[in-house]
């Protein structure tokens, strides 16, 4: 009897372990993602935050501290990244500014139920070459007027202040092209020991952005299969260490690693604050190779395999969530589509988020409201088509027609299916509007759909007016009629 029960008492806690180990076995220990929103539609930030977590995502970060996204965050318990844009750096340089800021964004939201506040982004990538310095100045000021004032208002423990810095920061010499060579831009490396020792003082981590797709797209003599995690004929061997490097991912995070080394805080820890693949708007930017890249990526965050100089866990936020299509494509036209969901929140492609390599898709968005099913078209019957250029460069500018360009989904359109899919690109940012469909009489509203092949002409996501929870409405409507039945029937 007695044994009986330590039996099953033995085999019920043998059973618990296993099936506690096997669902934290192998899941990617806090995955995170990218939430943008410069979109001309934005989902309602309710429906984003449900598709967090009907995928497991439980980091998430931010561009800026908006009031909407923070509530849809409140009482969910997802860690979140708030950021300082870029043009706000000169004004964090004056502490009491900066300390008005903490206040507002992050310990407003530390309370029971409010937001999981993690780190403050304090720029995104500010030195980039392609800014010309604009924020060489302002950008550790700032950093340190955060991190004091956070230190201040008694968080500094739990809240960290970083700066999301572009891979450029670091390099590796043209003599030396080899990871255990790395270390910071010359013209910055005073300014980025400095900062370094900064994060370290305050046990903050480092972020840094990796683009293996960005190595591909500068590059036309880049090893296509190196930016890719699925093996190279002939891997980079680093003579400095004699390790073999099969993708430009690990040769790139640990050319960080190294120059971390070199001024002296090899351990610090490293967070990858963007990665991705985008879909469209370049030769190389479509779902098979994204598929490819995150079915390698996921898997090894998963095992938590690290790279060779830094193995174990890596905390990555993968870029983006969704596409935005109101993006700078200055950087070039794959910018709108670095989302893993489709503007209105539909995969793309099967991506096993857990890391367990299923070929699954992940779960979109529920409940979205498209606008009605019509469509801005080519009109056949137009006559003088002396002005359809003009009109087309018109509508570009308005919208986004950036699948339009080489190597792009829509790229094969004739001249007349060029002309639908700017027009009705115009028509769907405009919501359908009466007059968004007419260009000078060369466009006619359809309902039929006239996507063609992989070039899908799109209806847009109706964006809703907030106006609160539906009781809200419900409340506000009945005494509104209420009030208006007592007025029209002369009551008192
Ligand atoms: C808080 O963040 C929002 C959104 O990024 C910003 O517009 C606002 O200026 C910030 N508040 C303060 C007091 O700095
Ligand atoms: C940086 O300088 C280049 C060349 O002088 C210029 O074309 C570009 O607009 C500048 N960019 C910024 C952000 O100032
Ligand atoms: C940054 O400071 C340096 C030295 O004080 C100065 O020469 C430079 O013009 C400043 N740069 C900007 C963009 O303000
Ligand atoms: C359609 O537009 C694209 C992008 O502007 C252009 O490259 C292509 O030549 C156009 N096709 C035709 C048939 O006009
Ligand atoms: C239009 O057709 C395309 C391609 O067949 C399809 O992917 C898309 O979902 C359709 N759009 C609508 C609104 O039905």
């Amino acid at each position: 009897m007695e044994k009986d029960r330590l039996c099953s008492i033995g085999l019920l806690w043998v059973v618990t372990m296993w099936a506690g180990a096997g669902l934290r076995f192998g899941k990617v220990a806090g995955l995170g993602v990218n939430w943008g929103t410069q979109a001309t539609h934005k989902l309602p930030p309710k429906t984003v935050v449900q598709m967090l977590k009907d995928n497991g995502i439980q980091k998430v970060k931010l561009f800026d501290a908006d009031q909407s996204t923070m509530s849809a965050l409140a009482g969910t318990n997802i860690e979140v990244m708030v950021a300082i844009p870029n043009d706000q750096l000169a004004s964090m340089n004056n502490y009491n500014r900066a300390k008005e800021w903490v206040k507002t964004n992050v310990t407003l939201y530390n309370f029971n139920g409010g937001v999981n506040i993690k780190y403050v982004a304090v720029g995104n990538e500010p030195f980039l070459s392609s800014y010309n310095g604009s924020f060489l100045n302002v950008t550790f000021p700032a950093l340190e007027n955060i991190q004091n004032a956070l230190n201040e208002a008694g968080v500094g423990d739990s809240i960290k202040a970083t700066v999301p810095l572009n891979a450029d920061v670091y390099y590796s010499p043209d003599s030396n092209p080899v990871p255990s060579a790395g270390r910071f831009r010359t013209d910055i490396s005073d300014l980025m020991t400095e900062i370094v020792q900064f994060l370290n003082k305050n046990n903050a981590p480092f972020t840094v952005n990796i683009y293996p797709f960005l190595s591909l797209y500068g590059n036309d003599n880049f090893p296509f299969n190196y930016a890719f995690f699925d093996g190279v004929a002939n891997p980079i061997v680093d003579s400095g260490t004699g390790i073999s490097y099969t993708n430009v991912f690990d040769a790139n995070f640990d050319t960080l690693v190294s120059a971390l080394k070199a001024v002296g805080y090899k351990d610090m820890t490293i967070i990858v604050g963007e990665v991705g693949w985008p879909t469209d708007g370049d030769k190389n930017a479509n779902t098979n190779n994204a598929y490819r890249f995150y079915n390698g990526l996921l898997p090894r965050l998963a095992a938590n395999r690290g790279t060779p100089l830094r193995t174990g866990y890596i905390e990555v936020y993968l870029f983006g969530f969704i596409d935005e299509d109101a993006k700078s494509i200055a950087p070039g036209n794959f910018e709108r589509h670095w989302g893993i969901f489709w503007y209105d929140g539909q995969p793309k492609y099967a991506l096993d988020l857990s890391g367990q390599g299923q070929n699954k898709y992940p779960v979109g968005a529920s409940n979205v409201e498209y606008l009605p099913k019509k469509w801005c078209t080519f009109n056949p019957n137009a006559k003088d088509l002396s002005k359809l250029g003009d009109n087309i460069n018109y509508a570009c500018s308005f919208s986004d027609c950036t699948a339009l360009g080489y190597g792009s989904s829509c790229n094969n359109l004739d001249a007349q299916g060029n002309a639908s899919y700017a027009f009705n690109m115009y028509f769907q940012v405009q919501n359908q509007g009466d007059l968004s469909c007419n260009f000078q009489g060369l466009a006619t509203v359809t309902t039929q759909n006239i996507s063609q092949g992989n070039c899908n002409f799109i209806i847009q996501i109706a964006s809703s007016p907030s106006l609160g929870p539906p009781w809200v409405v419900l409340v506000l409507l009945m005494m509104l009629s209420f009030v208006s039945t007592k007025f029209w029937l002369g009551c008192r």
